[in-house]
């Protein structure tokens, strides 16, 4: 997986694999997540497959997504380069920067997103309009 928006990156985790006894997969703070760990959270029980979540970027929170089950595609645009990823293997992540709208699309069935988040929920740390979002990218 090739990233090449801003303020995103790649993460692999630190797995375990046997053949029958199951995959263990290890996010350790700081050695494999690039911040201090706040909060979790995950998101699971998509009925709706052809939904879209996300759509906002953060003004400063950091956080790292993971796909546990399932698939997805997380669509990235830093305000200049836009990207798609396809989001299917645990033991890979992308981090979500700052100034990074998001949005996660293309469910599959049963599919289980992870997501740790450098600081808790806070509503005004979302920039949710788009064009707020291309002003301040623009600022940058
Ligand atoms: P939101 O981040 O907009 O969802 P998504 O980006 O996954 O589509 O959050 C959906 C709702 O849940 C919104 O009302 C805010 C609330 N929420 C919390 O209260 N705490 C949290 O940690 C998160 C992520 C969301």
């Amino acid at each position: 997986m090739k990233i090449t928006v801003k303020n995103s990156g790649v993460i692999k985790l630190t797995t375990k694999k046997h053949p029958r006894h199951g995959h263990l997969f290890v996010a350790e703070a700081a050695r494999h997540i690039p911040f201090l760990i706040r909060r979790i959270y995950f998101i699971n029980n998509i009925k709706k497959y052809s939904c879209r979540r996300g759509n906002h970027a953060h003004k400063k929170l950091k956080q790292a997504m993971f796909c546990l089950n399932g698939s997805f595609v997380l669509s990235l645009d830093d305000g200049r380069k836009k990207q798609k990823l396809i989001l299917k293997n645990p033991e890979t992540g992308v981090i979500l920067g700052p100034r990074l709208w998001h949005s996660m699309s293309k469910f599959s069935k049963h599919c289980v997103i992870l997501v740790l988040a450098s600081n808790y929920y806070k509503e005004s740390d979302y920039i949710r309009d788009y064009n707020d979002f291309l002003e301040i990218t623009k600022r940058k």
